[in-house]
């Protein structure tokens, strides 16, 4: 398929130089988009949270928020995408080896691509398991960022024991997770963490929390322990196309009756007429 590359559609192919520096440094913001039957989910959600996070590391975007968008659209309908995320990212572009901002004006290069994936059907319905793991990240998570080695070690961590996520945990604190947020339920209370520098304020997290007011379900944004975890009745993660995920097990412990809990059915009933 094509690419969108700064201002024009293009081949994929050899597209990133060597002083790229996204590519070196990881200096660089990104999205994850989720596409459904050909049109994007929350798609100006996803495009205030990317100029959100190019102001917080000082990068100017390349171009109108409004032309972007409409470069999106063109991007889905050209590779004809029916399921899947768009996926785009921004560097502060191509500069000789030095650590601190290039000095001379560098523009920014934005890429974005079509990417077909499917929906996590049966993980979805079922429920999938998790491990628990230190989140060793940085202070900034809330900044998406291209930085996502302890992320991807995360991530792997979970594959490794067949396991969907890897459940990050700041000393005894739940935080999210290595690729989605992470809720609780305790008693009918849902519980997720509060959105501050710790995590990355999921667009699907904003959008349970909007389902979960209409649905009349009390939310606490508050931080809850590893032992509060372990004892929740219910929980569940959220993301970009992975939608919500019922989690019934953590580093092999069951939890609440190890099935995905009513609360959970609710908001993924709600969420999925969301889509329609
Ligand atoms: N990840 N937390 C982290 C650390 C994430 O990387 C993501 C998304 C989320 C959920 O955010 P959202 O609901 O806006 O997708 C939370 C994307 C999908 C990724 O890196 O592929």
């Amino acid at each position: 398929g094509k690419v969108l590359y700064n201002q024009q559609f293009v081949e994929r192919s050899k597209l990133i130089d060597i002083e790229d520096r996204g590519y070196q440094f990881g200096d660089g913001i990104y999205e994850v988009i989720g596409v459904y039957d050909g049109a994007f989910f929350l798609l100006d959600e996803h495009l205030q949270r990317l100029k959100r996070s190019a102001k917080e590391i000082q990068l100017s975007l390349p171009y109108e928020l409004t032309e972007l968008k409409e470069k999106l659209v063109e991007l889905v309908s050209l590779n004809e995408l029916t399921d899947g995320v768009v996926y785009l990212q921004i560097t502060r572009g191509e500069a000789e080896r030095w650590h601190h901002f290039p000095r001379e004006s560098v523009t920014p290069i934005l890429i974005a691509y079509t990417k077909i994936e499917e929906t996590l059907d049966e993980a979805s319905k079922n429920g999938a398991s998790a491990v628990l793991t230190e989140d060793i990240r940085w202070l900034r998570c809330d900044i998406k960022t291209l930085n996502l080695l302890p992320n991807v070690i995360a991530k792997q961590k979970a594959v490794e024991n067949n396991a969907v996520e890897a459940i990050l945990h700041r000393g005894d604190v739940i935080t999210e997770a290595s690729a989605s947020n992470v809720f609780m339920v305790k008693d009918g209370k849902v519980f997720t963490h509060p959105a501050n520098n710790y995590i990355l304020n999921g667009i699907t997290r904003q959008k349970v929390l909007e389902l979960c007011d209409k649905l009349q379900i009390t939310v606490q944004e508050e931080a809850f322990t590893i032992h509060d975890l372990l004892a929740a009745d219910e929980l569940f993660i959220t993301a970009t196309k992975l939608d919500i995920v019922p989690i019934i097990q953590v580093d092999n412990q069951p939890i609440g009756s190890e099935i995905p809990g009513e609360t959970t059915k609710k908001i993924i009933q709600a969420f999925h007429s969301s889509l329609q």
